[in-house]
Protein backbone atom coordinates (compact mmCIF):
# COMPACT_ATOMS: atom_id res chain seq x y z
CA UNK A 1 0.00 0.00 0.00
CA UNK A 2 2.44 2.53 0.64
CA UNK A 3 4.59 1.63 -2.40
CA UNK A 4 1.48 2.93 -4.31
CA UNK A 5 1.72 5.86 -2.62
CA UNK A 6 4.86 6.66 -3.17
CA UNK A 7 5.07 6.10 -6.64
CA UNK A 8 2.20 8.01 -6.39
CA UNK A 9 3.80 10.52 -5.16
CA UNK A 10 7.15 10.20 -7.15
CA UNK A 11 4.61 9.98 -10.53
CA UNK A 12 3.07 13.87 -9.12
CA UNK A 13 6.33 15.32 -8.13
CA UNK A 14 7.67 14.72 -11.97
CA UNK A 15 4.62 16.21 -13.75
CA UNK A 16 5.68 19.14 -10.64
CA UNK A 17 9.78 18.97 -11.77
CA UNK A 18 8.68 20.69 -15.06
CA UNK A 19 7.08 24.06 -13.23
CA UNK A 20 10.53 23.88 -11.33
CA UNK A 21 11.70 27.76 -10.08
CA UNK A 22 14.78 29.12 -11.54
CA UNK A 23 18.49 28.05 -10.96
CA UNK A 24 18.77 30.65 -8.33
CA UNK A 25 16.46 29.15 -5.23
CA UNK A 26 17.56 25.67 -5.86
CA UNK A 27 20.66 25.26 -4.10
CA UNK A 28 18.10 26.16 -1.22
CA UNK A 29 16.73 22.75 -1.18
CA UNK A 30 18.49 20.03 0.30
CA UNK A 31 17.70 16.21 0.52
CA UNK A 32 16.68 16.41 4.40
CA UNK A 33 13.98 18.72 4.06
CA UNK A 34 12.18 16.15 2.27
CA UNK A 35 11.50 14.26 5.25
CA UNK A 36 9.16 17.38 6.74
CA UNK A 37 7.50 16.91 3.17
CA UNK A 38 6.69 13.19 3.24
CA UNK A 39 5.74 13.97 6.67
CA UNK A 40 3.29 16.64 5.83
CA UNK A 41 1.66 14.29 3.07
CA UNK A 42 1.57 11.20 5.40
CA UNK A 43 -0.20 13.29 8.26
CA UNK A 44 -2.71 14.59 5.36
CA UNK A 45 -3.53 10.43 4.65
CA UNK A 46 -6.70 9.78 7.81
CA UNK A 47 -5.09 6.31 9.56
CA UNK A 48 -8.62 5.66 11.11
CA UNK A 49 -9.80 5.68 7.70
CA UNK A 50 -7.80 3.00 6.44
CA UNK A 51 -8.08 1.12 9.57
CA UNK A 52 -11.92 1.18 9.13
CA UNK A 53 -11.54 0.30 5.54
CA UNK A 54 -9.54 -3.28 6.46
CA UNK A 55 -12.11 -4.04 9.54
CA UNK A 56 -14.84 -3.53 6.79
CA UNK A 57 -13.34 -5.52 4.39
CA UNK A 58 -11.94 -8.30 7.31
CA UNK A 59 -16.07 -8.35 7.84
CA UNK A 60 -17.11 -9.27 4.20
CA UNK A 61 -14.60 -9.82 1.86
CA UNK A 62 -13.32 -13.33 1.54
CA UNK A 63 -10.79 -12.99 -1.11
CA UNK A 64 -9.09 -10.35 1.38
CA UNK A 65 -9.46 -12.57 4.99
CA UNK A 66 -8.01 -15.21 2.50
CA UNK A 67 -4.96 -12.89 1.47
CA UNK A 68 -4.35 -11.89 4.65
CA UNK A 69 -4.69 -15.46 6.10
CA UNK A 70 -1.91 -16.53 3.60
CA UNK A 71 0.01 -12.96 4.44
CA UNK A 72 0.11 -14.79 8.41
CA UNK A 73 1.58 -17.82 7.31
CA UNK A 74 4.74 -19.30 8.35
CA UNK A 75 5.70 -19.43 4.78
CA UNK A 76 5.00 -15.85 3.74
CA UNK A 77 6.62 -14.75 7.35
CA UNK A 78 9.77 -16.72 6.40
CA UNK A 79 9.89 -15.22 2.80
CA UNK A 80 10.03 -11.99 4.06
CA UNK A 81 12.12 -12.42 7.04
CA UNK A 82 14.76 -13.60 4.42
CA UNK A 83 14.48 -10.53 2.74
CA UNK A 84 15.04 -8.31 5.53
CA UNK A 85 18.21 -10.03 6.28
CA UNK A 86 19.43 -9.66 2.98
CA UNK A 87 22.35 -7.27 2.80
CA UNK A 88 21.04 -5.96 -0.90
CA UNK A 89 17.96 -4.95 0.75
CA UNK A 90 19.69 -3.47 3.25
CA UNK A 91 21.59 -1.22 0.97
CA UNK A 92 18.84 -0.24 -0.70
CA UNK A 93 16.75 0.83 2.27
CA UNK A 94 19.73 2.72 3.60
CA UNK A 95 19.69 4.86 0.25
CA UNK A 96 16.12 5.64 0.41
CA UNK A 97 16.88 6.48 4.26
CA UNK A 98 19.77 9.21 3.11
CA UNK A 99 17.17 10.11 0.86
CA UNK A 100 14.98 11.04 3.52
CA UNK A 101 12.40 7.82 2.21
CA UNK A 102 12.05 6.01 5.33
CA UNK A 103 10.83 2.13 4.08
CA UNK A 104 10.69 0.24 7.88
CA UNK A 105 8.45 3.52 9.23
CA UNK A 106 6.00 2.49 6.39
CA UNK A 107 6.48 -1.21 6.89
CA UNK A 108 5.81 -0.69 10.79
CA UNK A 109 2.58 1.11 9.43
CA UNK A 110 0.97 -1.78 7.11
CA UNK A 111 2.24 -3.92 10.50
CA UNK A 112 -0.06 -2.29 12.51
CA UNK A 113 -2.85 -1.98 10.31
CA UNK A 114 -2.90 -5.68 10.89
CA UNK A 115 -1.17 -6.70 14.73
CA UNK A 116 -4.32 -7.82 16.39
CA UNK A 117 -6.13 -9.37 13.57
CA UNK A 118 -7.41 -12.28 14.46
CA UNK A 119 -9.64 -14.19 11.38
CA UNK A 120 -12.60 -16.14 10.90
CA UNK A 121 -13.05 -18.05 7.77
CA UNK A 122 -15.55 -20.85 7.48
CA UNK A 123 -13.65 -23.73 5.11
CA UNK A 124 -14.69 -23.49 1.86
CA UNK A 125 -14.21 -25.92 -0.96
CA UNK A 126 -12.75 -24.84 -3.33
CA UNK A 127 -10.94 -22.26 -1.12
CA UNK A 128 -11.73 -18.47 -2.33
CA UNK A 129 -9.07 -16.81 -4.34
CA UNK A 130 -6.34 -14.92 -2.57
CA UNK A 131 -6.85 -11.05 -3.50
CA UNK A 132 -6.77 -7.55 -2.02
CA UNK A 133 -7.57 -5.52 -4.80
CA UNK A 134 -11.31 -4.73 -3.85
CA UNK A 135 -9.18 -3.47 -0.48
CA UNK A 136 -6.64 -1.24 -2.56
CA UNK A 137 -9.25 0.33 -4.93
CA UNK A 138 -11.20 1.37 -1.61
CA UNK A 139 -7.89 2.88 0.02
CA UNK A 140 -6.81 4.34 -2.68
CA UNK A 141 -10.16 6.28 -3.45
CA UNK A 142 -9.95 7.20 0.39
CA UNK A 143 -6.72 9.19 -0.42
CA UNK A 144 -6.87 12.96 -0.25
CA UNK A 145 -4.77 12.87 -3.57
CA UNK A 146 -6.47 16.54 -4.49
CA UNK A 147 -5.15 17.92 -0.78
CA UNK A 148 -1.68 15.85 -1.96
CA UNK A 149 -1.90 17.71 -5.00
CA UNK A 150 -2.02 21.07 -3.49
CA UNK A 151 0.27 20.90 -0.89
CA UNK A 152 3.12 19.79 -3.35
CA UNK A 153 2.29 22.37 -5.72
CA UNK A 154 2.19 25.44 -2.67
CA UNK A 155 5.79 24.09 -1.93
CA UNK A 156 6.86 24.60 -6.24
CA UNK A 157 5.35 28.01 -5.50
CA UNK A 158 7.55 28.46 -2.20
CA UNK A 159 10.58 27.32 -4.25
CA UNK A 160 11.48 24.02 -3.34
CA UNK A 161 13.04 22.09 -5.87
CA UNK A 162 11.87 18.89 -6.17
CA UNK A 163 14.61 17.82 -9.23
CA UNK A 164 16.83 17.43 -6.23
CA UNK A 165 14.63 14.18 -4.89
CA UNK A 166 14.37 13.26 -8.29
CA UNK A 167 17.84 13.30 -9.72
CA UNK A 168 18.84 11.00 -6.55
CA UNK A 169 15.85 8.71 -6.81
CA UNK A 170 16.54 8.02 -10.71
CA UNK A 171 20.59 7.84 -10.27
CA UNK A 172 22.86 5.54 -11.44
CA UNK A 173 23.78 4.38 -7.67
CA UNK A 174 19.89 4.04 -7.10
CA UNK A 175 19.41 2.07 -10.56
CA UNK A 176 21.95 -0.39 -9.25
CA UNK A 177 20.16 -0.78 -5.75
CA UNK A 178 17.09 -1.43 -7.14
CA UNK A 179 18.59 -4.34 -9.94
CA UNK A 180 20.37 -6.25 -7.04
CA UNK A 181 17.04 -5.86 -4.98
CA UNK A 182 15.10 -7.06 -7.90
CA UNK A 183 17.81 -10.23 -8.88
CA UNK A 184 16.85 -11.61 -5.42
CA UNK A 185 14.77 -14.95 -5.78
CA UNK A 186 12.72 -14.03 -2.61
CA UNK A 187 11.38 -10.34 -4.18
CA UNK A 188 10.49 -12.37 -7.28
CA UNK A 189 8.42 -15.00 -5.53
CA UNK A 190 7.01 -11.91 -3.57
CA UNK A 191 5.89 -9.90 -6.20
CA UNK A 192 4.85 -12.98 -8.20
CA UNK A 193 2.56 -13.43 -4.82
CA UNK A 194 1.56 -10.27 -4.94
CA UNK A 195 0.74 -10.09 -8.82
CA UNK A 196 -1.62 -12.98 -8.09
CA UNK A 197 -3.09 -10.98 -5.44
CA UNK A 198 -4.28 -8.21 -7.91
CA UNK A 199 -1.22 -6.12 -6.64
CA UNK A 200 0.96 -5.73 -9.71
CA UNK A 201 3.92 -4.02 -8.32
CA UNK A 202 5.70 -4.80 -11.72
CA UNK A 203 3.69 -2.52 -13.70
CA UNK A 204 4.61 0.22 -11.13
CA UNK A 205 8.36 -0.44 -11.44
CA UNK A 206 8.38 -0.66 -15.20
CA UNK A 207 6.68 2.75 -15.05
CA UNK A 208 9.16 4.10 -12.62
CA UNK A 209 11.95 2.78 -14.90
CA UNK A 210 10.26 4.16 -17.73
CA UNK A 211 10.24 7.97 -16.25
CA UNK A 212 13.71 7.75 -14.46
CA UNK A 213 15.13 7.01 -17.94
CA UNK A 214 16.10 3.53 -17.16
CA UNK A 215 15.31 1.53 -19.84
CA UNK A 216 13.81 -1.83 -19.96
CA UNK A 217 13.73 -3.08 -16.57
CA UNK A 218 15.43 -6.66 -16.79
CA UNK A 219 13.51 -8.99 -14.42
C1 LIG B 1 -14.30 4.84 11.77
O1 LIG B 1 -15.31 4.04 12.35
C2 LIG B 1 -15.80 4.52 13.58
C3 LIG B 1 -16.74 3.49 14.16
O2 LIG B 1 -17.69 3.07 13.23
C4 LIG B 1 -16.46 5.88 13.36
O3 LIG B 1 -16.95 6.40 14.57
C5 LIG B 1 -15.45 6.83 12.77
O4 LIG B 1 -16.05 8.08 12.47
C6 LIG B 1 -14.82 6.25 11.51
N1 LIG B 1 -13.74 7.13 11.09
C7 LIG B 1 -13.52 7.50 9.82
C8 LIG B 1 -12.39 8.43 9.59
O5 LIG B 1 -14.20 7.11 8.88
C1 LIG C 1 -2.93 -4.62 19.86
O1 LIG C 1 -3.11 -5.18 21.13
C2 LIG C 1 -2.16 -4.79 22.08
C3 LIG C 1 -2.41 -5.57 23.37
O2 LIG C 1 -3.75 -5.57 23.68
C4 LIG C 1 -2.27 -3.28 22.29
O3 LIG C 1 -1.32 -2.83 23.24
C5 LIG C 1 -2.02 -2.57 20.96
O4 LIG C 1 -2.20 -1.19 21.09
C6 LIG C 1 -2.98 -3.10 19.89
N1 LIG C 1 -2.62 -2.52 18.61
C7 LIG C 1 -3.50 -1.92 17.80
C8 LIG C 1 -2.96 -1.39 16.51
O5 LIG C 1 -4.69 -1.82 18.06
Amino acid sequence: MNQFMLFAVIAMLLSLGQGAPPISTRETTSIESFKTHFNDIMALISKEEIQNITYEHLKTDEEFKAAIQYMQSKEWLDLIETIRGKSEWIALKKFLKDTSIDVDVGIKCIERLFENVTLHLEPQIPPPKKSLKLFLIDVEQSLPSMKILNYLQEQVTKGVNFNVLFDRLSSDESRQLVQSVLALPEIKRVLKELADMGVNLLDVLSLMYMHFGWGEMAF
